[in-house]
């Protein structure tokens, strides 16, 4: 049986890190929120980039931008996130709504099985609102990562733009994968795009996104945190014999 087959065939592909197939760099990469101090090259940034934008968009309009942030810069964005967060997070909301306001089944419950497991991975109670805030200002410091992407899209753009975006974020993080880096997406940056416009001197017309953490994760992790609810939930086949 091929590596391929085996993952078809296994309930949950996830516990597996060999990076041979692609099949096993999709099931392989997990929201990595603690990463090593190991530095990731701007070469290797370039690497991922340039594959990266083969995803496809509509009318190959390539609709994606990104800010790709080490060092002292990084630095000084996550000081000036982390005032904000700690100081007035409630002067700061995103350009975008990213959850509805409620949630239908079945993803109401799945959002509050990830809140029961992440936050219960850290031993954090769902009630502990000091604790949690503080696990979000990690956010800021993109989890320690050498390297922090924030993602932007020109606002005059539809929606149909935003999949093609959401393609290459996810082309990002495989090709991360791909090179043994782990990743985090997080969109609590687009809160605080009032802070990151001049530092990062982001035209008007643009808005941010999201951010990406990347780097080499501290440890992996035993097996994969967070489930998926299987095929059948999600996939109605028709016209197979
Ligand atoms: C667009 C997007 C935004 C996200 N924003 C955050 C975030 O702000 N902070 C965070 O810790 N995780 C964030 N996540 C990670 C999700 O919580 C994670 O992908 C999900 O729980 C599934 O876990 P897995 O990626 O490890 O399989 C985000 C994921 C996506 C796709």
């Amino acid at each position: 049986m091929s590596v391929t087959q085996e993952v078809n065939a296994a309930p949950d592909p996830v516990d597996r890190f060999h990076h041979d197939t692609i099949d096993n760099i999709i099931a392989g990469r997990f929201a990595c929120r603690d990463f090593s101090d190991r530095a990731v090259s701007r070469g290797t940034i370039e690497e991922i980039l340039r594959v990266a934008r083969f995803a496809p968009s509509g009318a190959n309009i390539q609709p994606w931008h990104v800010h790709v942030l080490a060092g002292a810069v990084k630095t000084r964005v996550s000081a000036a996130l982390l005032k904000a967060h700690r100081e007035a997070r409630g002067e700061h909301v995103s350009e975008y709504k990213y959850y509805a306001a409620e949630l239908p089944k079945p993803y109401f419950g799945r959002r509050r099985e990830f809140g029961a497991l992440f936050y219960g991975s850290l031993g954090i109670a769902q009630e502990d609102m000091e604790a949690r805030a503080s696990q979000t200002a990690r956010n800021y410091l993109f989890f320690g990562a050498p390297v922090g992407l924030i993602v932007t899209i020109d606002r005059r753009l539809e929606i149909g733009s935003w999949l093609d975006l959401g393609m290459f974020v996810q082309n990002v993080m495989l090709a991360a994968a791909g090179r043994g880096l782990q990743s985090c997406p997080q969109e609590t940056f687009a809160k605080y795009h009032r802070i990151l416009r001049p530092l990062l001197s982001i035209p008007k017309e643009q808005m941010v996104v999201c951010g990406v953490s990347i780097g080499f994760a501290k440890s992996a992790p035993e097996g994969r945190l967070m489930p998926r609810a299987g095929v059948e939930e999600f996939a109605s086949f028709v016209g197979f014999e």
